[in-house]
């Protein structure tokens, strides 16, 4: 594909997502305020630059009205992005219930819902239908805006349906979906009542994609035990058709961590930090306010610690930052009660009239007050109960060059696979084992932690998000490709 002036161009991808880079706030009748959005996915996503890409999501918001449509399309082509517009209701069911009251507490093995069985049933449905019926929206607004020859990449959970709505459209659109969350077990997978018809839909795309090895082997076999289908070491097959399923392990934009730090303010901000924190270590955690992200169990490690090692009280000091998210599902709602109830408890006993032991954040820094404080920490605390993968584990080791702290790291996020050689990794569920590994980090002599350091820096600066991006595109073409020889054969 070339340019006229001979160059070729860049392939033109579509990112399908449910949740787009910036958020939208309305700021009057038609004028709109957008802000990056906050997550893993859109954090890996924000490095992908080779491609022309658009970008076509949720607009977080509920619009019913023409003249905020309208105005806040506008708004987002200026950054490539395309709104799909849904309504309070289907966003309820859809969103707040299937997706984030379902799917993602099954898939990081936190079960179905257990509240009245027939309520759940009934409401399971519904939920369903929305899914489904959301999915078909995402896939008109696709449809629309797809162009001969495009690559189709859909993200996540929330659109598990919508390689089979594409391929309906268009059976020679090239689609890939890829998961940003764990896939379970397939014995955890089977308890899902849509169980089937999700995975059928799934395998409507051309190429299926992981974080892990460990995830695409989960989904084959949920796929040869559920469907009855085989399992290849190419990914499933069906009467013929195979799927292609593979690890394609995420990373991160590394120089732009790396740059950022070189910044004035980046450097003033890092002098205020040390200021301030002067004479203690500084642990950090950095967290969606989520029920996979063990801040609970984290925040009762750190006390057990205090609590074994009354030496450390005066000099140490942990930060966490809560990033709030989905705060009109219940058990969200729940979690950040429960996180303010210990905090206190603990400052209240360890805190003395000058300092207090947790400094906690329910809210998200800018990028600028993140990368300093990335870098003037010692430990940083990824606990995470479940995780696909857990990049604020690589933005942290990418702030690392000069102070070579130490990863806690959780062996249940995926990050362990490629940063466990560098990490500690702990088992989150395991208190005592936690403390016991602040300590060790804590005292970690320099040369341990320069050989682990530099064993993740490596990892986090080869392993970029561009690159993930580039290999998935490319597989995604290389599979089209032979499954056509296949047919000619
Ligand atoms: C995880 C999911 C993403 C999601 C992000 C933030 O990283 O894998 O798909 O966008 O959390 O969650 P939210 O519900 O706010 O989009």
């Amino acid at each position: 594909c070339e340019r006229q002036d001979g160059r070729p161009s860049k392939q033109r991808l579509l990112v399908v997502a449910n949740r787009l880079p910036v958020s939208a706030v309305r700021k009057g009748e038609d004028s709109w305020q957008l802000e990056i959005s906050v997550g893993g996915l859109v954090s890996a996503l924000l490095g992908v630059k080779e491609f022309d890409a658009r970008w076509i999501g949720w607009a977080g918001v509920n619009v019913p009205d023409e003249i905020g449509q309208k105005a806040l399309t506008k708004a987002l082509a200026e950054k490539r992005c395309i709104p799909v517009f849904l309504d309070e209701e289907i966003v309820h069911q859809y969103y707040n219930g299937y997706c984030n009251n379902i799917l993602w507490p099954l898939f990081h093995y936190l079960g179905l819902p257990q509240e009245d069985r027939l309520a759940t049933t009934r409401s399971f449905q519904s939920q369903f239908d929305a899914y489904k019926k959301a999915n078909q929206l995402f896939a008109e607004v696709v449809n629309q805006h797809y162009e001969e020859g495009d690559f189709v990449w859909c993200h996540d959970y929330h659109l598990m349906f919508l390689p089979k709505c594409l391929k309906e459209y268009n059976s020679n659109m090239k689609v890939g979906w890829f998961l940003h969350t764990p896939f379970p077990s397939s014995e955890i997978h089977r308890t899902l009542p849509s169980r089937s018809e999700l995975l059928r839909s799934v395998l409507a795309a051309d190429l299926v994609g992981f974080h892990t090895y460990d995830y695409a082997r989960h989904f084959v076999s949920a796929c040869t035990r559920i469907l009855g289908l085989e399992g290849t070491p190419e990914g499933v097959e069906d009467q013929g058709n195979l799927t292609r399923v593979a690890a394609f392990p995420i990373g991160i934009d590394s120089d732009r961590f790396i740059r950022a730090l070189e910044l004035p303010q980046v450097q003033n901000h890092i002098k205020e930090l040390k200021e301030r924190f002067a004479g203690r270590k500084v642990m950090l955690g950095v967290d969606r306010l989520d029920m996979i992200k063990g801040i609970p169990q984290k925040i009762l490690a750190f006390e057990k610690f205090l609590e074994e090692n009354p030496n450390w009280r005066d000099k140490v000091v942990l930060l966490q930052i809560a990033v709030p998210t989905r705060t009109d599902v219940p058990e969200y709602q729940k979690l950040t009660s429960q996180v303010h109830e210990i905090v206190g408890r603990i400052n209240g006993r360890f805190g003395t009239l000058t300092a207090v032991p947790i400094h906690h954040l329910d809210r998200s820094l800018d990028f600028h007050a993140l990368c300093a404080l990335y870098a003037v920490t010692d430990v940083a605390l990824v606990t995470s109960l479940r995780d696909g993968m857990n990049l604020v584990s690589y933005e942290f080791v990418a702030c690392q060059a000069s102070k070579k702290g130490v990863l806690i790291l959780s062996e249940f996020a995926g990050a362990a696979q490629s940063l466990g050689a560098g990490a500690i990794l702990v088992n989150p569920w395991n208190i005592t084992e936690v403390a016991a590994s602040i300590g060790y980090a804590l005292n970690m002599p320099a040369d341990e932690r320069e050989k682990r350091h530099q064993h993740n820096f490596m990892h986090v600066t080869t392993h970029t998000s561009q690159e993930w991006a580039a290999t998935f595109v490319s597989e995604l073409n290389d599979t089209i490709f032979e499954a056509q020889l296949r047919t000619r054969q």
